[in-house]
């Protein structure tokens, strides 16, 4: 029953040294090459080998991070159970990231640099947080970590998700009326949705018209759920104020792509969250011992609603 770990050597060491520790009986190999196929009960990757079907007796397809829209789950034996990472260090990350594009925006950041390149110096008007509404697609593992972090700000907080939540100090909606209520009421949207068939082209003209005049967004889900078009006419006509961006369809972004240049967009490299091989390996560990005790591991992907 061996574990085979196809993603970078540096945190393969990690998970290696976390294996012999915790999980001693389960061989752990980095060698596809090597490796017995019929060995291998558990695979974990960023995207799925094209010799997948090779191994015969996987069990397990874990995804090296929090998202596994990567995989095309359609593709994977349906005996293959998929599971998604979620780990401490992806939780913290995405927090950090999101508080510092939600305040980059809330302090108007992107129009500051505008000011600088041009040798500006004006003060604009600053709205306080009392009155910044955040709205966040998705209220999963991310998007509910996110919201937590946000609080003491002071932020009003709303989110939104396919079935309807209860989160304390959050305006929770769902729905296709929830979605117009909150893209009503918020100025900065931030969206942590995974990327399904639903969500494809989600953040296109029509809901950016929802969104109020001098909304900003937040992006950080996965680059195909962004219209990247539909995002530079809003900025320009005025009616978005600025963008902070990790995720792009392609990614990279080709050479001459307006977001590079755009003066209303801060467009950083799909960088939001890095797994952290120490507690990945932990969590992916934890989740081995919980599918060899007939329990469901954590993050196990349905694929009937594709997250
Ligand atoms: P979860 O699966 O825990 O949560 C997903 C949330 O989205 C749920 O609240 C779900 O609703 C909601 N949702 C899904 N589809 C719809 C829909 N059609 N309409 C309304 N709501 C919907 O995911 P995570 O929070 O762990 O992660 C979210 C995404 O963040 C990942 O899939 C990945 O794409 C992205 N990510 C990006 C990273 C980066 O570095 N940029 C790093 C890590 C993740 P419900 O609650 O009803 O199920
Ligand atoms: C992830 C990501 O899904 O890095 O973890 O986007």
């Amino acid at each position: 029953m061996t574990f085979l770990f196809n993603s970078d050597a540096r945190r393969g060491a990690i998970f290696a040294e976390a294996f012999a520790k915790e999980l001693p009986d389960v061989p752990f190999t980095m060698d596809a090459a090597t490796v017995d196929p019929d060995a291998v009960r558990y695979l974990i990757a960023w995207t799925a080998p094209e010799d997948l079907a090779r191994y015969r007796n996987l069990e397990i397809l874990f995804s090296i991070g929090a998202g596994a829209d990567q995989f095309h789950l359609d593709t994977v034996p349906e005996q293959v159970k998929i599971v998604r990472t979620i780990e401490a260090g992806i939780v913290r990350m995405m927090q950090e990231y999101v508080t510092l594009a939600v305040l980059a925006l809330h302090r108007n950041l992107p129009a500051y640099l505008a000011q600088q390149r041009a040798g500006q110096w004006r003060d604009i008007t600053q709205l306080q947080a009392g009155s910044r509404r955040i709205g966040v697609l998705g209220l999963g593992q991310l998007g509910q970590a996110v919201l937590d972090r946000l609080k003491p700000f002071g932020f009003p907080l709303a989110g939104w998700s396919r079935s309807p939540r209860q989160i304390e100090g959050v305006s929770c909606h769902h729905g296709e009326l929830g979605l117009k209520e909150m893209l009503a009421a918020s100025d900065i949207l931030v969206c942590l949705l995974p990327l399904t068939r639903d969500t494809r082209g989600f953040l296109d003209a029509d809901l950016f018209a929802k969104l109020r005049k001098g909304a900003a967004l937040v992006h950080t889900g996965r680059g195909p759920q962004l219209d990247h078009e539909a995002l530079v006419a809003a900025l320009d006509h005025g009616h978005l104020s600025a963008a902070m961006i990790d995720v792009t369809d392609p990614e990279p972004l080709p050479v001459g792509h307006p977001f590079w240049r755009h003066p209303k967009i801060i467009l950083t490299p799909h960088v939001a969250s890095v797994t952290q091989p120490a507690t990945a390996a932990r969590a992916v560990i934890e989740n081995i011992r919980r599918h060899r005790a007939g329990l469901d591991p954590i993050g196990l992907v349905d694929r009937s609603r594709g997250y």
